[in-house]
């Protein structure tokens, strides 16, 4: 069986690590019967400094052919913040309707958590997190002056929406920045972590702020109660997403599978990586179940550390089991995690977790046990 899979390193540690991360996954391939068909894209901070290229139409071509996208990270410190991201890491999320980004929060075993006393029977709940809507649609201005009229637009393969907008004002300078939250948009990312807790724990949290932002999460909410209807052996609980940073320190025991909007998805799932023992080991996957999905690491490109070999590669290589499990590939999926676990056990490690290996020896090491663990 062979799978056809894109390799973006992207910027900063993210070549190292996708490297590490492609190794392991063909050694899995080895033993389990599978070959892994690697295609490289140069895209990034490099080619966009040589040629002012983000996402081309051409690259949306190429990587619309293959079924999942491995990618390292993003943002240069030669590059205004907001460029790449946008340009590049939001744009493959949006264009491939990756409206799932699942981020799993689990202590492996070996594992040091800041939170006392925290056994891995204590963390291990998966946070769903939508993609493609609220604060990061993407719309907004900002101007000086006493009026603005603009027209602003999301498409979506789901909906299109354009707001026109005629804005007056007495303040100096004037910004704002709009969240939009869709029946349709909410329902699938909703649906997604209910179908997913059929079988794991049944217990679905949505976590918002429908006290303050009461429309767009109002609607959140409404979305979530219909949805909640059709799973009646599903428990289902509210939580405000200030509460949930701290009932996330305080008793992370009590969450299975927790679904929310973007934004308080990408703010919430640092706070997950912390106690699942730092970003280095915190994966996530932009799922379209039909469609192009694309796995990464949540933390950035560190490009203090680019061409060091000292980073951590574990969120990629998880990132990397995510991956497998996508294409169907379950049992090697189940490898890798386990090979994973068994390198910190032996204290294989980079130095973020007290150790003194570099990324390629962690990537080999990891190559090496998938084969037998
Ligand atoms: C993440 C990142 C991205 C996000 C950035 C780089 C656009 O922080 O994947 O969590 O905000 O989604
Ligand atoms: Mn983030």
């Amino acid at each position: 069986m062979q799978h056809r899979v894109a390799a973006i390193g992207g910027d900063g540690i993210g070549p190292e690590i996708v490297a590490a991360g492609k190794e392991v996954i063909d050694a899995a391939g080895e033993r389990f019967g599978f070959d892994i068909a690697w295609t490289d894209f140069d895209i990034g901070a490099d080619r966009y400094l040589d040629t002012g290229e983000l996402l081309t139409e051409d690259d949306i071509r190429e990587l619309s052919k293959f079924p999942a996208l491995y990618f390292g990270a993003i943002g240069d410190d030669r590059v205004k913040p907001g460029i790449l991201e946008k340009g590049i890491l939001l744009a493959i999320r949006f264009h491939f309707d990756q409206f799932i980004n699942l981020r799993p929060i689990k202590l492996l075993e070996g594992v040091t958590t800041p939170l006392a006393n925290r056994k891995p029977e204590d963390i291990d709940f998966v946070v769903v997190r939508e993609n493609t809507e609220d604060f990061y649609v993407g719309i907004g201005s900002r101007f000086k002056g006493v009026r603005e009229q603009k027209t602003l637009e999301v498409v979506r393969d789901l909906y299109n929406v354009k707001f026109g907008l005629d804005v007056e004002t007495d303040a100096d300078e004037l910004a704002y920045q709009i969240g939009v939250v869709t029946r349709e948009g909410a329902e699938r990312a909703i649906r997604y972590a209910f179908d997913l807790a059929e079988n794991r724990e049944r217990k679905v949290t949505s976590v918002d702020k429908a006290n303050v932002l009461s429309d767009v999460y109002g609607l959140w909410r409404d979305v979530f109660t219909d949805v909640a209807a059709g799973y009646p052996d599903v428990a289902t609980e509210f939580n405000f997403v200030d509460a949930v940073t701290m009932w996330f320190v305080k008793n992370p025991e009590w969450f299975d599978v927790v679904v929310t909007p973007n934004m308080f998805g990408d703010i919430i799932t640092d706070l997950g990586a912390m106690i699942q023992g730092g970003l280095g080991l915190a994966p996530g996957g932009n799922i379209n179940p039909d469609g192009t999905s694309m796995f990464e690491p949540i933390h950035g490109s560190a490009p203090k550390y680019r061409g060091q070999d000292v980073a951590n590669p574990l969120a990629t290589v998880w990132a990397g089991s995510m991956l497998l499990d996508h294409l169907g590939e379950h049992e090697a999926a189940a490898a890798v995690l386990r090979a994973i676990e068994r390198s910190i056990l032996d204290g294989f490690v980079t130095r973020d977790m007290g150790g003194a290996k570099k990324t390629s020896e962690v990537g080999r090491y990891l190559a090496a046990l998938v084969k037998t663990v």
